[in-house]
């Protein structure tokens, strides 16, 4: 009986927690109202490990499992050593390392030049965003990636490339190009795009760490009218809860644009419709191979779609280290970018949180219209700018023109004739190394 009055107790106290929740919820707008932890841990696992049946691309096509393999291991060529791997920015999970491995690392049993141990890691799931399947005899049967391969880095706490996960943060050092570029099978890739090998190599070649071209496999266009390459820089998956539109140039909402990358860039298998891919004049590419009708059986992308975003809209912007700015002069700067600068007529809150007041011409940040053309948006999305310090290695802006935050004020002080003193500037930049 007792064991009843307990129960009883126990049921009324959490029918009142569940009231006061409700009472409390009831005040708060949907976005207020703190996501349930169950779905943010299966977000998560989907954001760090899920390939959504990619390896048929990765693997099936590109044969990217043989290429890290090497010959001497099954697979061709000389294969990918971990020093390799992390040297075109692959980044390396110490929490999923077991205390010998650890161990074996510091004190160089290890060999880090042989792909063997590359091997040896992806069985441990330790190589972030790739994820390989092996078989009974421990050799690599598939491999595939995820979306953590580019929107996660480490903190570098054990060796740099090596250290605890940091999910959201853009891997600013991850040369795709390179990745891709290990296929012995490029034909396939090179006909859809219609050029021919040697060109497809060129142009993965010349894109470089922290950057991809998602709209290059739409389009086709590999170069801007200028003659430079066309890719942009891998940009975070955190901060993103209050952002209407996603991507550079305001494809959609962040469901929209999950459900694109995992379907048509990862080549995941699930469920993709967009009319807007079906102009033949803007995305021959997408029109030749059918992407704005994409269906799979089964669909391994549609039902992942919420706890993704919720796992991505919990990712707040990490704030900067403490003494990494000038806090007095960042304390001006944002009366700057507030007043004088006219910053935050762009770049608040409120107007992120709207379609309409997102989206910006390329006149009005005095720049060129090539990227913003090629969306179906014909702009530029404002970019929030919470947690700047965290990704703006190898360049700001979609493209990567501005080599650091100076260049980004000095464009503007330019461009929209602010006319700005030196302080002036340099208070705006230590302003925006705080946020
Ligand atoms: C090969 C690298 C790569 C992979 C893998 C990748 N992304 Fe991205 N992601 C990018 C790039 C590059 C952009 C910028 C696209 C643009 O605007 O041109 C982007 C844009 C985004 C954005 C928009 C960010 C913003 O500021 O609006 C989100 C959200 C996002 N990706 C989520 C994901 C998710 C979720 C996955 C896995 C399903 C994923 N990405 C896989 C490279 C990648
Ligand atoms: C007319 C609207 C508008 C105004 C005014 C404006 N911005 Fe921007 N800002 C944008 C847009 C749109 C982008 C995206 C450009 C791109 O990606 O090519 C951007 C990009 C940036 C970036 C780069 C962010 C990144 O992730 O690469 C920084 C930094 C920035 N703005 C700071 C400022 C500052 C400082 C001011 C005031 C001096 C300012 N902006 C004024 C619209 C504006």
């Amino acid at each position: 009986m007792r064991y009843r009055k307990h129960y009883v107790a126990l049921l009324l106290f959490s029918a009142l927690v569940g009231l006061t929740q409700c009472k409390k919820n009831a005040d708060k707008t949907p976005s207020e109202i703190p996501p349930d932890p169950k779905t943010v841990a299966e977000g998560k696992e989907i954001f760090r490990h899920d390939t959504f049946g990619d390896e048929d691309f990765w693997s099936g096509l590109l044969h990217i499992d043989k290429a890290i393999a090497g010959s001497a291991n099954g697979g061709y060529g000389s294969g990918v050593s971990p020093k390799t791997a992390l040297a075109v920015g692959l980044k390396v999970d110490a929490e999923a390392l077991p205390k010998e491995v650890v161990a074996a690392i510091q004190s160089g049993t290890i060999d880090l030049d042989d792909p063997k141990t590359t091997l040896a890691l992806l069985k441990l799931n330790a190589v972030v965003g790739v994820k390989g399947t092996f078989n009974d005899d421990g050799s690599m049967k598939t491999i595939g990636i995820t979306c953590a391969a580019c929107h996660s880095t480490v903190d570098d706490s054990f060796a740099p490339g090596i250290g605890k996960r940091l999910d959201g943060w853009p891997n600013r050092d991850l040369n795709v190009g390179a990745i891709v570029s290990l296929t012995n099978n490029a034909k396939p890739i090179a006909d859809m795009l219609h050029v021919n090998e040697p060109t497809l190599r060129t142009v993965l070649s010349s894109w470089g760490p922290g950057k991809f071209a998602a709209v290059l496999f739409m389009d086709g266009k590999a170069v801007t009218p200028e003659g430079k390459m066309a890719a942009n820089m891998i940009p975070a998956a955190f901060g993103l809860k209050d952002v209407a539109l996603t991507t550079y140039t305001g494809w959609g909402d962040i469901s929209y644009w999950n459900a694109f990358v995992a379907n048509l860039e990862m080549h995941g298998k699930g469920t993709f419709v967009d009319p807007r891919l079906n102009d033949a004049q803007k995305y021959p590419i997408a029109v030749e191979n059918g992407f704005g009708n994409t269906h799979n059986t089964p669909d391994l992308i549609t039902s992942k779609l919420l706890p993704l975003k919720i796992y991505q809209h919990s990712l707040n912007a990490p704030k900067p280290p403490a003494g990494s700015f000038d806090a007095d002069a960042a304390i001006r700067g944002k009366v700057l970018f507030e007043g004088k600068a006219k910053c935050a007529s762009c770049h608040a809150t409120e107007l992120y949180k709207n379609p309409a007041t997102i989206l910006h011409t390329a006149d009005e940040i005095g720049i060129d219209d090539f990227e913003a053309k090629r969306s179906p948006t014909g702009k530029y999305r404002t970019p929030p700018l919470s947690g700047l310090f965290a990704r703006s290695k190898n360049g700001l802006y979609h493209d990567g023109r501005f080599a650091n935050i100076d260049a980004v004020v000095e464009h503007y002080n330019g461009a929209l004739k602010l006319n700005l003193s030196a302080t002036e500037k340099k208070e705006i930049t230590e302003y925006l190394k705080s946020l």
